[in-house]
């Protein structure tokens, strides 16, 4: 396994071989079980796979997210040298944000909602990342987690628009057995916080459960998640959504896919989850 910061060294591995198709995973290391889900995707679907590992400075809108974002290097290297991958890329900010720099890509849209309107800024920051790792790799395929799913569809109309030549492979949420979904910032939850944050997919998916047994108003639907959450304890809820998959406009009326997604402060930390809903696979 090639680890490197080196953006020429990165490119020249990318490019060794002939017709060589390449599986991008990009990260923010702290790697678990779902990073791993999404690099065994990655190898399934390509003849060889890079992991970069790199906490984007820019994608923060809260100074203190930033600054206790878990970092644990030598273990994400040692778990992604256990998977076989063949490169990881770990550049630095000073390299990929150089004094002079300017340029940022913007979606414009479907970012005014959700993550996007509680984050000012998030999406700038991971567009204008992903749009980096992209120009620098030049993957055949990238893979992203729809736990993040506002991301994705961020990173998909990205690379609509500005003609990436490369396939986006959305890959399921990982979850404990609990069905707390996986993700690094599980690991700054109090012990409290931990024991009560499962309530989160517990609402989602009894949410989509209502809406299977015929519920189709998303105010009702919204209003039992909120009393539901509001009954725990360290719960704060920041938002609660019932929304298009595709334009995530919120829905009134619940007809044929829906995206129910929320965010919920414990303490310091936000965590983010979704469920999707379609009436047609009933
Ligand atoms: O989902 C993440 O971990 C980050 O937003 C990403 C896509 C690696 C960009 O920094």
């Amino acid at each position: 396994m090639l680890v490197s910061e080196n953006i020429s060294e990165i490119r020249k591995r990318r490019w060794l071989k002939n017709g060589e198709t390449w599986g991008l995973v990009p990260t923010m290391g702290f790697l678990h079980k779902g990073h791993l889900s999404l690099v065994r995707q990655a190898q399934q679907e390509n003849d060889a796979v890079c992991v970069s590992i790199f906490v984007n400075p820019i994608q923060f809108n809260r100074k203190q997210d930033f600054d206790t974002y878990p970092v644990d290097m030598k273990k994400d290297l040692a778990l992604l040298e256990k998977e076989g991958v063949d490169l990881v890329w770990t550049p630095k900010a000073d390299q990929l944000y150089p004094r002079n720099f300017q340029t940022y890509v913007d979606v414009t849209q479907i970012t005014q909602f959700l993550e996007g309107a509680a984050r000012p800024g998030h999406f700038r920051g991971v567009t204008t990342i992903v749009a980096i790792l992209f120009n620098v790799f030049q993957p055949t395929r990238a893979y992203f987690g729809q736990k993040d799913a506002q991301q994705v569809a961020v990173i998909r109309r990205m690379v609509e628009d500005l003609l990436f030549n490369l396939t986006i492979k959305t890959c399921p949420t990982m979850r404990e057995a609990d069905g707390l979904a996986m993700s690094s910032r599980n690991t700054n939850l109090t012990e409290d916080a931990r024991e009560q944050a499962p309530v989160l997919y517990q609402t989602l998916a009894e949410a989509r459960r209502l809406m299977e047994e015929g519920e189709e108003s998303a105010v009702k639907i919204k209003q039992f998640m909120q009393e539901k959450i509001e009954q725990t304890s360290l719960a704060l809820i920041d938002y609660i959504s019932v929304a298009d998959p595709v334009t995530l406009q919120e829905l009134e009326t619940i007809q044929g896919e829906a995206l129910i997604s929320l965010a919920v402060f414990f303490g310091e930390v936000r965590l983010i989850d979704n469920v999707v809903f379609s009436r047609n696979t009933q």
